[in-house]
C-alpha cells in the first residue's frame, strides 16, 4: 500500500472507531505527524485521563500504554508492537522492590513512571521527569524516601531538593551512555549553544555539580522532553546541544525554523521507541492489536500512586 493511502486509512479507521493516537516525543517523524497528541510521559498520562475517545492507540513504549490502561480502565488501549519495552523499567521487579521495602518499612516509596504496573502497585507516589522534584517536595521532610528506579533522576532530585534519598541504581541504556560525552569539549565545539539535558542522562549529575546556580549549569538546563521543547521555543539562543534520545530533534526543528539543534550524541537512539512504525500503526487499528490490559485488582493498586501524582502536578 502507498504511504499516502495508508495515512488516509489510518485517519479513516481512527474516526470510525472514535480513537485517539497518542505519541511520545521520541517517536519516528511519520508517527509524530499522524498523532493527535505528541508529548512527554506526564502530558501523555494527562491526555489518557482526559480523552473521551473509546480507543487509545499508544505510540510509545509498553509502560506508557500500560499507564494509559490503568488511568482509563473503561477504554481499550492498543500498542502497535508489544515488544516495545524499556530498559529502565526492566531494571527493577516487584519482587526486588518488596525486598527493598522490607529493609525500610517506614519509607515513602516514589517511583518514576518508567516501571511496570506490578512495581507501581507497590508504591506511594509516581512521578515523571517533569514533576519528580515537586512530588518529593510534597513529602514531609522527616520521612525516609525510596526513589526508583533511575539513579540519575534520583541524583538530580537529591541535588535540587537538597534531600537525601535512597536511590535504586537503575538506568536507561540510552541516557546512561550520554554520560560518556565530555560536556567541556562540547561547550568548546559549540560555544554559543545552550545545553538542553534530560535528567535521565549520565551527564546530568556532573552538569549540575559544575553548576553554581540551582539546576542550571553554565548554559545548560535540565528538563523533561516536553520541557526541552518549550525551552527551545522560549530561549533567545540560536543553537542548542540536545542531550536525550534523538527522536526529539524532529519536533524541535519543525517548531523552530532558523534555530539549529545538535544531538549531544547522535547514537542516542532508543530502539524500543523506533519499533513503532506507520505500517504497525495501520495493522494495529485494522486488526485491533495489541491490547494492553491490566487486571482489575492490579490496576486499582497501580492507579493510587498515579492519581496522587496527577493531583500534585
Ligand atoms: P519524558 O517524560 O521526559 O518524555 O521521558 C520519558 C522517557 O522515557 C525518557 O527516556
Ligand atoms: Fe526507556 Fe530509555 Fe527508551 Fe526512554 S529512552 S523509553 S527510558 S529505554
Amino acid at each position: 500500500m502507498e504511504k499516502k493511502e495508508m495515512i488516509f486509512e489510518i485517519n479513516r479507521m481512527k474516526e470510525q472507531r472514535n480513537a485517539v493516537i497518542l505519541a511520545h516525543n521520541y517517536q519516528v517523524p511519520e508517527i509524530q505527524d499522524i498523532a493527535d497528541f505528541v508529548g512527554d510521559s506526564l502530558g501523555l498520562s494527562r491526555k489518557a485521563a482526559e480523552t473521551d475517545a473509546d480507543l487509545i492507540v499508544f505510540c510509545g513504549v509498553h509502560f506508557m500504554a500500560e499507564t494509559a490502561a490503568i488511568i482509563s480502565p473503561d477504554k481499550k488501549v492498543l500498542i502497535p508492537d508489544l515488544e516495545a519495552g524499556c530498559s529502565l523499567a526492566d531494571s527493577i521487579t516487584a519482587e526486588q522492590l518488596r525486598a527493598w521495602k522490607a529493609d525500610h518499612p517506614e519509607a515513602v516509596v516514589v517511583t518514576y513512571i518508567n516501571t511496570t504496573a506490578e512495581v507501581k502497585a507497590e508504591c506511594d507516589y509516581c512521578c515523571t521527569s517533569s514533576n519528580a522534584v515537586s512530588i518529593v517536595e510534597a513529602i514531609p521532610e522527616d520521612r525516609e524516601i525510596l526513589f526508583l528506579p533511575d539513579k540519575f533522576l534520583g541524583g538530580y532530585v537529591e541535588m535540587v531538593t537538597g534531600r537525601k534519598l535512597n536511590v535504586w541504581q537503575g538506568a536507561c541504556h540510552v541516557h546512561e551512555k550520554i554520560g560518556d560525552i565530555n560536556l567541556a569539549e562540547k561547550e568548546k565545539e559549540y560555544p554559543d549553544a545552550e545545553f538542553l539535558i534530560h535528567p535521565e542522562c549520565g551527564c546530568s549529575t556532573s552538569c549540575m555539580m559544575r553548576s553554581s546556580v540551582y539546576y542550571d549549569c553554565k548554559d545548560g538546563h535540565i528538563y523533561s522532553t516536553s520541557g526541552m521543547l518549550r525551552r527551545a521555543q522560549e530561549s533567545d539562543a540560536d543553537e542548542f546541544v540536545v542531550a536525550t534520545e534523538t527522536g526529539i530533534l524532529y519536533r524541535m526543528e519543525k517548531e523552530n525554523p532558523g534555530k539549529t539543534f545538535y544531538p549531544a550524541n547522535e547514537r542516542s537512539v532508543c530502539e524500543f521507541m523506533k519499533m513503532i512504525t506507520l505500517e504497525k500503526l495501520y495493522d494495529s487499528l485494522k486488526q485491533d492489536r495489541f491490547e494492553v490490559h491490566v487486571p482489575d485488582l492490579l490496576a486499582k493498586r497501580a492507579l493510587r500512586p498515579i492519581e496522587r501524582m496527577l493531583e500534585i502536578g
